[in-house]
């Protein structure tokens, strides 16, 4: 006797069912994906114990026959695709015909359809077969009931979570759907309490605020960027809200959500430089790329797709987020949100080369250097190399407030930035600058200055000599870890060399595996760190104003290096609100 045997198509189904349903938000997920495909405007979700008992999609869509909805159980049954070139470019989420015969498999399912108000339908299957069918009038559309859902799949039922972890599922899969079809009604029911109960949304960010909460919704920044035939939209978190609120990330491609690492990857690299390492921001991107570059079908939940130039779709997302991370929009807000640029800035500078450069307006004279000369050192302009003559900013009247902060008025309210971080973030530029692309600035001194390392700041010495270098360090090894310094960086008369290179040395020491790209990020950001303007330095007005100018021509102005704020804003809709004006 043979000991191969074609399984019954009972048993296949089930074995399908473990592939395309894995839990009961897997159930939903399938539902509500049939009810877009039907056209629903409407579409309400009741569950029960977790989905466990009962999960029941009704929809106002276009309904099925009564052939069609006996027909719609069987194995590879749909009316979406009929041959395998409709693959390409499909738009229907379903096209496997594998969802309602796997459901049906392991569950009682009922069907009640309608293509006109008023006829219908009622299949009632269970464990795969159809047990009755038979009229049963109701308005157009469909409601899918599956109740006991692995009643005869005792192997599954072992692997079920807790209700509650099976409802987070539940409240997820709906809540996915809700971001992807925005135009579309949902409500969710859970053993009788009402959980969602969203009307269609004009804008992604109106969905998010259903979601939510409009606070959080408020404080996204807006991704709009085109990049050849690669769109990206959407909504991500302001740098200084990383970390405050549970992080959600959501990618929709071509209106399928799916998880995607790489893009995920491609928009987080887009915050370097403004997030402490570990740190993860919340991202709702919706990518939209031509049909033919994307394969949908490679998933049997769909829920990854495949990128045919992955590079260029990864390098649209990093571009888009880093743009919108350039607007002041994506500054902190004192109080409520208010969404308005603070440095005239008409459109984000790109990252990368400098090549399309911010244009900006001036009604004020800029002065030459970022601070005034004074003392020994000659404060030859730092900046001077970074400036484009044709670039040209508006600065505003400054106050300094305790030596720390710089205050200055808007039409839409008073922003205040921080000294130190602002000049953090303009030195990590120009650093950054000299480190992969040229050098730096650099002063002589007019006696070296002398430097004796302990073993551990020498072999960190050693180790980025060349960089020191890059960064406008002249320096000599002098036998030992005795060091003479030529020639230093010029951040600022009140540059401290010496205590400088010291601190640096220090924070650099036993960093020996990064890349060379992380290192330059690294070793950027510690120097500008300690070359920095501090709290407590006064500044004279032109130092102020040349702060000013030298922030806004960085690409991230709102942010400083260790993922704190630059720039606070308080809009005066939230100051006459205090006051009881509004
Ligand atoms: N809510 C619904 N409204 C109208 N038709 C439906 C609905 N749910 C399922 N169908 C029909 O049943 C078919 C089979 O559904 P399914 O097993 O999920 O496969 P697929 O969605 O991959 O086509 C669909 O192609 C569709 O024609
Ligand atoms: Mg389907």
């Amino acid at each position: 006797m043979s000991r191969i045997a074609i399984l019954p198509s009972a048993v296949a189904d089930q074995i399908a069912a473990g592939e395309v349903v894995e839990r009961p938000a897997s159930v939903v997920k399938e539902l509500v994906e049939n009810a877009l495909d039907a056209g629903a405007a409407s579409i309400d979700v009741v569950v029960e114990a977790g989905g466990r008992a009962l999960v029941r999609v009704s929809d106002d869509g276009s309904g099925m026959s009564r052939d069609d909805a006996v027909l719609a159980l069987a194995r590879h049954a749909t009316s979406k695709i009929r041959s395998a070139d409709d693959l390409v470019g499909v738009r229907s989420f379903g096209f496997r015909g594998e969802a309602l015969p796997a459901i049906c498999s392991v569950s009682h399912l009922d069907i009640e359809t309608a293509t006109a108000d008023g006829e219908g339908t009622r299949v009632s299957a269970a464990g795969g077969a159809v047990q009755e069918v038979r009229d049963a009038a109701r308005r157009r559309g469909t409601t899918v009931s599956v109740a006991r859902l692995f009643y005869n799949a005792p192997a599954r039922e072992k692997f079920m979570r807790s209700v509650r972890s099976e409802w987070r599922g539940i409240s997820d899969a709906v809540v996915t759907a809700a971001l992807v079809r925005r135009d579309v009604r949902f409500t969710l029911l859970h053993d009788g309490r009402p959980a969602l109960a969203l009307p269609s949304a004009p804008s992604l960010r109106s969905r998010v605020a259903a979601i939510f909460g409009a606070r959080y919704a408020d404080g996204l920044v807006e991704v709009d960027d085109v990049a050849g035939a690669v769109r990206v939209c959407g909504l991500v978190e302001r740098p200084a809200d990383v970390g405050t609120a549970s992080r959600r990330v959501f990618v929709i491609v071509n209106g399928r959500a799916v998880r995607d690492v790489g893009v995920v990857r491609a928009a987080e690299a887009a915050y370097r430089s403004t997030l402490p390492s570990g740190v993860r921001p919340s991202l709702f991107l919706d990518l939209t790329v031509p049909a033919d570059e994307v394969d949908v079908n490679v998933h049997p939940a769909k829920a990854e797709v495949r990128f045919r130039d992955r590079w260029t779709i990864e390098r649209a997302v990093e571009r888009a987020v880093r743009r919108a991370l350039g607007t002041p929009d994506s500054a902190a807000d004192v109080g409520r949100a208010w969404q308005r640029s603070v440095l005239t800035l008409d459109a984000p500078a790109p990252f990368g080369d400098g090549a399309e450069r911010t244009a900006l307006r001036v009604d004020a004279p800029v002065a030459d250097g970022l601070f005034a000369q004074n003392d020994g050192l000659t404060a030859t302009a730092a900046l001077a190399t970074a400036v484009e003559p044709e670039e040209e900013i508006v600065v505003p009247p400054l106050l300094q407030l305790r030596r720390t902060y710089l205050l200055f008025e808007r039409d839409d309210g008073v922003v205040l930035i921080d000294q130190h971080s602002a000049h953090e973030r303009v030195l990590y530029e120009q650093f950054m600058g000299a480190l992969e692309r040229g050098e730096s600035p650099s002063q002589r001194l007019l006696f070296p200055l002398t430097l004796h390392l302990g073993p551990a700041h020498g072999d960190a010495f050693d180790e980025h000599r060349d960089l020191f270098a890059r960064l406008g360090f002249e320096i000599e090894g002098f036998g030992g870890h005795t060091l003479l310094v030529h020639s230093v960086p010029t951040p600022h008369p009140r540059f401290d060399a010496e205590r400088c290179l010291r601190e640096t040395l220090d924070t650099l020491t036993g960093d020996r595996h990064a890349g060379v790209h992380a290192r330059h990020e690294r070793l950027a950001a510690t120097v500008a760190c300690k070359a920095a303007i501090k709290a407590g330095d006064a500044l004279s007005p032109e130092e102020m104003r040349a702060l000013f100018v030298a922030l806004a021509r960085t690409t991230l102005p709102a942010h400083d290096v260790h993922g704190r704020s630059t720039i606070v804003q308080l809009g005066w809709d939230e100051i006459d609100r205090r006051f009881g004006r509004k």
